[in-house]
């Protein structure tokens, strides 16, 4: 017997934990794919712009670092993290909460993605109550799932959290709630400062850990900088990542948070990877320290704003008016609201086919299921001219599948969408009437088609006179 064949007799399936079992499948191996294939223009990552990277100045801090603490930089290093990057975390917060943190304040971890994974394994056991928004970030959801709590979630709307279904999920009981609350992800949305004030009042008191994730607070293109939550109350767990202020291949997050839960969380992450890489911590400590890295995030931020614009400029202009999107003031993404009859995790095929990628708006919510006619689209990712070419065939899909709905709708064929939901839309009392009315509309817009073509071709006859006197 060989080797391969003894590989394929291991049954797998039945030796897995129930926690594997219950994650969902990752879009994000599918994702990083379809972002590396030139010929799609991929709307799909959650990437930084590379042109961006500060490539010359990171190669300064390496060389120094390895010149200069090679020995540290190779080695094991302390689990919470080297002290010198964390002091200047805590200073930084210092700043800007007005704390009096030190380094043993902090934890650094391996992206902050690492503290999702860590938090999970320190306070949820199955069946315990975890508070996500509605949406919420996909690999928040996969790191929690392992522990297989109950997802609470929250309706994220555009003022922020929804206080009445807050108020509904605290009372139905949970251990933790995850929060995003600038430029989230996958929405774009940003709480206002009348929201964060109500969500902290509505959580004061309760014996909740609250976890305020806040990858993309720096990343603002207008207006001004938002409260976070952690200072408005202490005990709030904060997460920070250098990934979109600097690069995600460092791999360097953390935690600031109360001595009572940093030690479990320090605990766990021993079990996970004794420690993170010295090497890159040493480099982002290095590079913030003596590199003007201000610069580095205005240019981030110039490069993205007029992303965005040319995004939504592009959406006004091609997407077809039964579409909605959010109009986020910074970060990376924002979110496309479909018909609810729309099932854009289907759809993805026919976009792939048209060249063009997007993550659907169901892999945020943590039965899979619900949000199908949404999706999450990044700007941050492609040239301005690739986001308009992009978006105008993504509108085109999108108008296709739209096309056979309307088919089906004024057939009465689609249910919810009958001849008795058309007839109240049109304030009509039979379907006759409907009929009607739409060839009156029918014949209304091919005689302002007419007109339309009536006036190009006077136009383009001007055009030609005025080319051909000019040409004289
Ligand atoms: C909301 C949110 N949290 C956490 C992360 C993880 O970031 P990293 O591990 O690179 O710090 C991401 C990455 O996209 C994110 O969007």
């Amino acid at each position: 017997m060989t080797t391969t064949e003894t590989a394929t007799e291991f049954a797998i399936d039945e030796l897995l934990s129930d926690g594997i079992t219950n994650t969902p499948p990752s879009f994000v191996r599918a994702i990083l794919k379809a972002a590396s294939d030139p010929a799609i223009t991929s709307f799909a990552g959650g990437l930084p712009n590379p042109i961006s990277f500060p490539q010359e100045k990171l190669m300064e801090s390496m060389q120094r670092v390895v010149a200069e603490r090679g020995p540290e930089a190779f080695q094991y290093s302390m689990t919470a993290g080297i002290p010198e990057l964390r002091e200047w975390i805590a200073e930084r917060y210092n700043h800007r909460f007005g704390t009096d943190y030190t380094a043993d304040d902090v934890l650094v971890t391996t992206g902050s993605q690492q503290v999702l994974d860590l938090l999970g394994k320190v306070l949820l056991d199955k069946g315990d109550g975890v508070i996500v928004e509605k949406p919420t970030y996909l690999a928040a959801i996969q790191a929690f799932a392992l522990n297989q709590p109950v997802f609470r979630e929250v309706e994220l709307t555009e003022e922020g959290l929804n206080v009445d279904e807050l108020n509904a999920a605290l009372d139905a009981g949970a251990k933790m709630i995850y929060l995003i609350p600038n430029f989230q992800n996958p929405t774009g949305l940003t709480y206002t400062a009348e929201n964060r004030a109500k969500v902290r009042e509505i959580l004061a008191g309760r014996n909740i850990v609250v976890v305020e994730d806040d990858p993309y607070g720096r990343l603002r293109y207008d207006g001004g900088h938002q409260v976070p939550l952690k200072a408005m109350d202490d005990s709030v767990i904060y997460l920070g990542t250098i990934s979109k202020m600097l690069g995600p291949g460092l791999r360097t997050g953390w935690i600031a948070a109360p001595e009572s839960v940093l030690a479990r969380v320090n605990l766990v992450k021993q079990g996970a990877d004794l420690c993170g890489s010295a090497f890159d911590q040493l480099i982002v400590q290095h590079y913030f320290a003596d590199i003007p890295w201000q610069r580095t995030l205005q240019k981030f931020i110039g490069v993205y704003k007029e992303r965005r614009d040319t995004m939504l400029a592009a959406l006004e202009e091609f997407f077809p008016p039964e579409a909605s999107w959010t109009h986020p003031a910074g970060g990376m993404f924002l979110w496309i609201t479909l018909p609810d009859y729309m099932d854009t995790d289907s759809m993805l095929a026919e976009a792939l086919e048209a060249g063009v990628t997007y993550v659907p708006g169901n892999s945020f919510f943590p039965d899979g299921v619900t949000g199908k006619n949404s999706m999450r689209v990044n700007f941050s990712f492609e040239t301005p001219e690739s986001i308009t070419e992009a978006i105008r065939r993504l509108a085109g899909v999108i108008e296709e599948r739209l096309e056979l709905y309307r088919v089906f709708i004024n057939a009465g064929a689609l249910p919810g969408y009958g001849k008795e939901a058309v007839m109240a839309e049109n304030e009509r009392e039979n379907w006759d009437e409907v009929i009607v009315a739409s060839e009156q509309n029918e014949e209304a817009v091919m005689q302002s088609h007419d007109g339309d073509a009536a006036q190009i071709e006077i136009a383009e006859d001007k055009v030609a006179a005025a080319e051909e006197e000019a040409a004289e």
